[in-house]
């Protein structure tokens, strides 16, 4: 099978996975279950979730990789609908649709994040509650990376530099790692232990990711200030706008593009300490550099 359509073929499994893990629109509350649905539901890339299930595809899976592909992109999802909050990013529009606090309110967009954000938790404890282990460690994984010292510290971080006007090589790499990459890292670990593989592999795994991940938000920066709104299915321009702290910023656009590429580079290069067959991921890998959104 050639890259697009094995990539077609992931997202799909996980479009089909959201689609029957989600609690139904219907639920009571139902205000806040159309808003989970809504913003879980289509337009996104999928990218996490399909690394997740790559990365356990390299061994043999001995449970369904599916749930922790949702709860990864539960934890990203609901970063978006409050990133695009107006007292974060003041967002407008997401994945090419008015994002969600614009097509509900403020107040049901904060709880449908919260609660798409514990739904992942639950999704771990309740698929993988046959093997104990497992659940424990997956769900240790991205507690960890959606927490205050990653993901979240990631975002506080990335709102303190607005308008700070002195961003720094240092600072911006700790928003990149923290906001971005150490989900993805997360992610592609996630897999790792699905596929019962050793802690080499998964270190070996999750250093790929590490990488990936930034050099996906340095690529995220640059479409910023390059893409249009409608490629992008959000908002251009919105980092300049609130004087964000961005590659793009620091050291513009060719620089970043530069450094983008040389991450991706040392990820293909680590994928040659990989088991089992990593065609797929490494494809993956080198599609993102080159990715218009
Ligand atoms: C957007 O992530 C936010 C970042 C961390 C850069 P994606 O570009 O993966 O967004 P979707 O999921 O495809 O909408
Ligand atoms: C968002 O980064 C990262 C998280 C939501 C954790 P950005 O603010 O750059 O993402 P976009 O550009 O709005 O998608
Ligand atoms: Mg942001
Ligand atoms: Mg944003
Ligand atoms: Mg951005």
């Amino acid at each position: 099978m050639d890259f697009k359509t094995k990539l077609q073929a992931f997202r799909v499994r996980v479009e089909n996975g959201i689609e029957r893990m989600m609690p139904a629109a219907e639920t009571r509350p139902r205000r806040l279950h159309e808003a989970m649905r809504y913003s879980m539901e289509d337009g996104g890339k999928r990218l996490r979730p399909v690394m997740l299930i790559a990365a356990a595809e390299l061994g043999e899976p001995w449970a369904d990789p599916l749930p922790a592909a949702v709860a990864v992109e539960c934890i990203h999802s609901y970063s978006l609908i409050h990133d695009d909050l107006p007292c974060m990013d003041d967002g407008d529009l997401r994945r090419g649709k008015p994002s969600c606090h614009r097509r509900f309110d403020e107040a049901t967009a904060v709880l449908a994040g919260d609660a798409i954000n514990t739904y992942a938790f639950l999704l771990l404890s309740r698929h993988y509650r046959e093997f104990p282990e497992l659940a424990a460690g997956l769900v240790m994984d991205l507690a960890e990376a959606a927490g205050s010292e990653k993901l979240i510290g990631g975002q506080m971080e990335d709102i303190e530099s607005e308008r700070s006007g002195s961003a720094n090589e240092e600072q911006v790499d700790f928003i990149h790692r923290n906001k971005t990459a150490e989900l993805i890292a997360a992610a592609l670990g996630m897999g790792g232990r699905l596929s019962g593989a050793g802690p080499a592999q998964v270190e070996t795994l999750r250093g790929i990711g590490g990488r990936i991940g930034i050099a996906f938000q340095m690529i995220d920066d640059i479409l910023d200030a390059t893409g249009d709104s409608r490629t992008l299915g959000k908002a251009a321009g919105a980092d300049v706008a609130a004087e964000k702290a961005t590659c793009v910023s620091l050291y513009g656009v060719e620089e970043s593009r530069k450094r983008a590429r040389t991450h991706t580079a040392k990820a293909l290069e680590q994928c040659r300490d990989l088991k089992g067959d990593p065609v797929f991921l490494k494809a993956l890998i080198r599609s993102l550099e080159h990715r218009i959104r």
